[in-house]
């Protein structure tokens, strides 16, 4: 008798604590600075605009990575056109990496397939591709004067973008607190549906020594 509470009990934690049966409740949009990335790794090449890094289903409770191993490649040349505009292995050419899709398999293994009940494949990349341009990071921090080339407070860059989507970003730099860091990555997170901003559940920012300004590197 006891003995079977106890199971079902560690059922239910099995399933609570088990991502791939754990649902997600959060979706991240990580979109990548390439100048940023660009001093650590060696790139084949450097857009000037922000690219996608991932999207990332996750849970407020429990971390969701590598649900299944299931990428298929994306054979339609239009549609790995557009997604490696947006979506570039910065370190290979358009050529190799629409070739290979080494990063885009990465990513849909690590984290795609974690939200693949209910978003296949093909709806996961084009969810990708469709919150990059609606959400045009270069534009909107442009508008509110910050351009590549400069330094800024970590507040200025956060509250621009906040502007706009109505939640705090998740911001992510490189570099030693005590000089100046180099802003590398913006997270903007939604809802399951994928259009609503929300509050990210794992809040990241960067943080200089004395709140110096970051840089916003060309
Ligand atoms: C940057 O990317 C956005 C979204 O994908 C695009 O709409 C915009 O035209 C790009 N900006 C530049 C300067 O290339």
């Amino acid at each position: 008798m006891l003995s079977s509470q106890l199971m079902s009990v560690a059922f239910i934690l099995f399933l609570a604590l088990s991502p791939v049966y754990g649902s997600f409740d959060q979706l991240q949009l990580v979109l990548t600075w390439p100048p940023s990335f660009c001093h650590e790794k060696s790139c084949n090449r450097i857009p000037r605009n922000f690219t996608i890094h991932g999207l990332w289903p996750d849970n407020q409770h429990v971390m969701l990575n590598d649900c299944a191993k299931t990428f298929k490649k994306i054979t339609d040349v239009l549609k790995s056109k557009e997604l490696d505009d947006r979506w570039p292995d910065l370190k290979y050419s358009r050529n190799n990496a629409i070739q290979t899709q080494s990063f885009w398999r990465y990513e849909y293994n690590k984290h795609g397939t974690c939200c693949s009940q209910r978003y296949n494949q093909q709806a996961y990349f084009d969810i990708a591709k469709n919150l990059k341009d609606k959400f045009d990071l270069l534009q909107i921090l442009k508008k509110k004067g910050i351009i590549p080339g400069k330094t800024y407070t970590v507040d200025k860059i956060e509250e621009a973008i906040r502007e706009v989507t109505q939640a705090y970003p998740n911001l992510n730099c490189i570099g030693d607190p005590q000089n100046t860091m180099e802003l590398k990555e913006v997270g903007i997170c939604f809802e399951p549906d994928a259009t609503t901003v929300t509050a990210c559940h794992r809040r990241r920012t960067c943080n200089p020594q004395n709140k110096k300004e970051i840089s916003f590197p060309l």
